[in-house]
């Protein structure tokens, strides 16, 4: 993420932190109470009835004890708003009336920011030459044939600046050499690529149809060109550049954004030609995915279109494809926004040859039936097992790990109980089946959330420690200097307390600091709930607490040898065993 910061001087970022007060942010949209140190309102992430979105005022942070989104408030907005993050540095340094000044850049940001801006210029003007080859070259006149025979037509062709790579070596590379572009740039683009053993370098697109691929500020950020024949691979698309991410990148988003916002909906196809046919078809707010299934990112970027609660339609070509989509989607809208509804079409056709022999009309109708993607993976299940006591049993047994990967409770139950009346079982046995899978998933720490943080009591002292650690930093050499961590046996709150020693050196807002940085989720929501805490520390609690810790742990270590002891007396070999490994887990952990 924080690559994106290269353009915005750390120094100006934290005075911006300083400026903005998270309280007033986020009280612009959603209703804050006071409770406690902490402000309490409802999730705007996820939809809840009781609150339990906190904002903490002192710790600069917001947590929500629902759904685990969390962050400091560059999060807040890059969430809320389906933005980035130097685009939520801009907006508040507009509203809090800090210049941020380009020139104050270092020579290696200016270096990064200065190829960015190279590669881009590049890609412009190897679409210009793409286009004039399509349009102008003899040679484009098949790939202008092709693109008419498939029903493109010129006004798309237009729109969406499509190109033809004409047939040869290097035709592109020349085309640079003379324009006196260096090399070592436009290899940066991936349009062309040394050749293997001799010096020189060739094009990758070779006889394609060429599709430049834009960001929502229109620049071409990368490629897809597809052969006008049967030769592989039939699509080839650019690798990763330093402007061009497939995870974050949609085909089409530049020109369906408007209408993403006006619908509040976003159709989301696999193909090019499947995206160019939904805008011709007049069904302009689509968008596809390129050769990635869909990621949390691009969800989260089409949101910034259609609003949290906009409508999110999948369209898939086959059963097979729509079940992989459907299964994955779930974990892709995080928490409770399952409410992605999906596609499929009928067999044999994809949405380009659907619209193509069917129209609008229809396929609109498909939409308007669409299933959320749950009751999909239901249907699948009860088409492919059958109703019977057997074919029960292989549903529930389909579809207990989906239920159990939705996290929102409310979601969760709601969908179970739709199982449960479409098989005809008792609601508490399909819920005892997804709690197996989710109790599965807890032992080994996938998910802890908050439940995991307020109900495991197994190491109420850890969680002590990393919460002192938390509020009261300057505890910090403390917990180095007797090398507290080891004696932790919780690893992921022992990789948190790491994490706090490691930046111990630059206090200031350390919580905050740490939101931003920590990707893993668990954590995350681990440190927000810990720093949320209403204690008071103060540095005699803070040694009691240590001293506490410390002789629980000698204690622990007397007390197993004690049962180790009592085993070997009762010859229960098995025990011992067992016990033996934990203590030499003890003994490496204390290493
Ligand atoms: N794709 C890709 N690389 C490939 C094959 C496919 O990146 N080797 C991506 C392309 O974005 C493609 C999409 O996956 O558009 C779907 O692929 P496929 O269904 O095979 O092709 P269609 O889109 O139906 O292409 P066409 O209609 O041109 O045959
Ligand atoms: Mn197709």
């Amino acid at each position: 993420m924080h690559f994106l910061a290269v353009y915005i001087p750390e120094e100006k970022i934290n005075d911006i932190k300083n400026a903005a007060d998270i309280v007033d942010i986020i009280s612009e949209v959603v209703v804050l109470k006071k409770s406690g140190k902490n402000f309490l309102g409802l999730c705007p992430f996820h939809s809840e009835k009781t609150p339990s979105f906190t904002v903490s005022t002192d710790k600069q942070i917001f947590y929500c004890f629902g759904c685990s989104a969390g962050g400091n408030v560059f999060s807040f907005l890059m969430k809320q708003e389906g933005i980035s993050f130097p685009d939520a540095v801009r907006m508040l340094a507009r509203r809090y009336g800090i210049d941020i000044p380009v020139q104050t850049m270092s020579p290696e940001q200016k270096r990064q920011i200065s190829q960015r801006e190279s590669v881009l210029a590049i890609n412009k003007q190897a679409m210009d030459f793409f286009r004039c080859a399509l349009l102008e070259n003899t040679s484009g006149k098949k790939a202008m044939e092709y693109l008419l025979k498939r029903g493109i037509s010129r006004e798309i062709i237009n729109d969406f600046k499509i190109g033809y790579a004409p047939e040869g070596w290097d035709n592109l590379a020349i085309y640079f050499s003379k324009n006196k572009q260096p090399d070592e740039l436009v290899e940066k683009s991936g349009l062309i690529i040394p050749r293997k053993g001799k010096s020189g370098f060739y094009d990758r697109f070779r006889s394609r149809i060429i599709f430049p691929i834009f960001d929502i500020n229109m620049q071409v950020i990368g490629f897809g060109g597809r052969v006008l024949d049967d030769s592989l691979p039939k699509y080839l698309n650019s690798p990763e550049t330093p402007v061009y991410n497939k995870s974050r990148s949609l085909y089409g988003l530049h020109v369906a954004k408007g209408k993403c916002r006006e619908s509040k909906t976003v159709f989301i196809v696999e193909g090019y030609f499947d995206l160019l046919a939904l805008h011709q078809h007049g069904i302009q707010n689509s968008v596809a995915t390129l050769g990635t299934s869909l990621t949390p990112e691009h969800v989260q970027i089409l949101r910034g279109f259609i609003g949290k609660d906009g409508r999110i339609v999948l369209v898939y070509d086959s059963d097979l494809a729509g079940i992989k989509a459907a299964q994955r989607s779930i974990e892709v809208f995080d928490r409770g926004y399952v409410n992605a509804a999906i596609v499929v079409l009928p067999s044999g056709h994809d949405p380009d040859s659907y619209l193509l022999e069917f129209g609008t009309e229809p396929f609109m109708n498909l939409a308007a039936e669409s299933k959320g993607v749950i009751s999909f993976l239901i249907d699948c299940a009860v088409k492919k097992h059958g109703l019977s006591t057997e074919g029960k049993i292989h549903i529930i047994s389909d579809m207990k790990a989906p239920l159990a990967a939705i996290n929102d409770n409310v979601a969760r139950s709601l969908y179970v109980k739709e199982l449960a009346e479409r098989v005809d079982i008792d609601e508490k046995a399909v819920l005892e089946k997804v709690r197996q899978v989710s109790a599965g998933k807890r032992s080994d720490i996938a998910s802890p959330s908050a439940d995991y943080v307020l109900q495991n009591n197994g190491n109420r002292l850890e969680r002590q420690i990393i919460s002192m650690m938390l509020q009261f930093p300057e505890v910090l050499p403390e917990v180095y200097n007797r090398g507290l961590l080891n004696l932790f046996e919780d690893n992921i709150l022992k990789s948190i307390g790491q994490f706090i020693l490691k930046r111990k050196d630059s206090p200031g807002d350390l919580v905050s600091e740490l939101m931003a940085v920590v990707d893993d989720k668990d954590k995350k929501s681990i440190i927000a709930s810990l720093a949320m805490g209403d204690e008071l520390w103060d540095r005699d609690e803070c040694l009691k607490l240590i001293t506490q810790f410390e002789s629980s742990r000698y204690r622990n270590e007397r007390k197993l040898l004690q049962e180790i002891k009592a085993a070997e007396d009762r010859n229960d070999h098995e025990l011992v065993l067992r016990l033996l490994k934990k203590k030499q887990m003890q003994i490496k952990k204390t290493k």
